[in-house]
């Protein structure tokens, strides 16, 4: 199946502008796979089998450990398709307190000789009220996280209550929630990874977690950083997230780097796919390091083949995700990553997924 999407479908999609082609990609799992009828076909064609799996993290249950990253379905209409297609987990948004129709187009711009993406959407998205309502609605076949930003026009001295609203208004709908400083199209949010700020943001929602909680267990809280910190940064961010008992780190966004391409890339805005893979691992390895693999991080960024994905999980990563590699690979994607990763696991000689994680096995 995986040819007839490369010979066929890829070449008609990437004949259309990137944004429409996304448009028409996201359309074609909502009603495509709108019933549960069709969902049940797509999993028999394009479903992933783990038989290391379920990986049982910060209370969740995940049935394999590849997620589909933010952005490719901000406003949580493709959630139960996406896990049809073999995701293990959806993180929906980014999502802002208020609606926001985000940068004009152009915005979204492929590097088919690098296979990357440069975007600058700047969270395009319905606001989290219809987005939570529209979770609601569904009961869902894998594990939902909500992304949460901050809406363009509010001043970075001013995110925090805006974050915390959005972030009330998230909890319910969401197995997890992830805080992204990270994106580089909303001007300055990347200023709220710096350690004072995020401190104190960290500690606002923390505090209401606790407070929506009650006596139960926290909502397991994510923040996801960018590729483009400094080593330091890092240290200071995984000491941050311990102190505030997150339940991981999400490394990492896009990058503004622009090294080592070879296409023109001459459009602003955040790279994703192949040129980001080994930097977001880069992180990955030295969050793992310096929490002494007490942190739990999701590793994202450039996961087109399994061995990639299980690059990032002998570095440290608990769970991946990925979108660029999605994009170029279609719906088989996820199923040849996750059956791909268990192959490698079987052929290492590993006994559980657990022993993988920082192993730092080479695939
Ligand atoms: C078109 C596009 C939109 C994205 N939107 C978001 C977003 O809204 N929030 C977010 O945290 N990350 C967003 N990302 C970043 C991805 O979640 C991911 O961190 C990054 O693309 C690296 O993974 P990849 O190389 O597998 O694409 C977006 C990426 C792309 C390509």
């Amino acid at each position: 199946m995986s040819w007839l999407f490369r010979k066929l479908v890829r070449p008609a999609l990437f004949a259309l502008n990137p944004e429409t082609a996304h448009e028409f990609g996201i359309d074609a799992l909502r009603f495509g796979l709108g019933t549960a009828a069709a969902r049940n076909v797509a999993s028999r064609l394009y479903g992933s089998e783990f038989s290391f799996g379920p990986i049982e993290r910060f209370g969740l249950r995940f049935a394999n450990p590849l997620g589909i990253a933010a952005g490719f379905d901000k406003n949580g209409v493709a959630v139960n398709a996406l896990a049809a297609l073999g995701f293990g987990f959806v993180e929906v948004g980014t999502v802002t307190l208020r609606p926001q129709t985000g940068n004009p187009k152009p915005r979204l711009f492929r590097l088919v000789e690098d296979g990357a993406l440069i975007n600058r959407l700047g969270f395009n998205n319905d606001g989290v009220e219809r987005v939570v309502a529209r979770l609601r609605r569904a009961s869902h076949r894998c594990i939902v996280g909500i992304n949460i930003g901050k809406n363009r026009d509010v001043p970075v001295d001013d995110a925090i209550p805006n974050y915390v609203d959005c972030f009330r208004r998230a909890y319910s709908a969401a197995d997890y929630v992830a805080v992204n400083v990270s994106s580089p199209n909303t001007p300055n949010l990347r200023e709220l990874q710096r350690p004072e700020s995020l401190r104190e943001l960290l500690r606002e929602l923390q505090n209401v977690n606790g407070e929506l909680s009650g006596t139960s267990a926290l909502k397991p809280l994510f923040v996801k950083i960018a590729p483009d910190v400094a080593e330091s940064d890092v240290e200071a961010i995984v000491g941050i997230a311990l102190e505030f008992d997150l339940a991981g780190l999400i490394a990492t966004n896009t990058t503004v780097e622009r090294s080592g391409l070879r296409s023109d890339a001459t459009e602003t805005g955040g790279l994703s796919g192949k040129p980001l893979r080994d930097r977001s691992t880069g992180i990955v390895r030295l969050a793992h390091r310096h929490s002494k693999g007490r942190l739990p991080i999701i590793g994202v960024g450039g996961i087109f083949s399994a061995g990639d994905a299980f690059e990032k999980i002998a570095a440290g990563a608990s769970l991946v995700q990925a979108y660029t590699g999605f994009v170029y690979g279609g719906p088989s994607f996820a199923g040849e990553i996750v059956r791909g990763l268990d192959a490698i696991l079987t052929r290492l000689g590993f006994t559980s997924y657990e022993e993988a994680v920082g192993s730092g096995a080479r695939p």
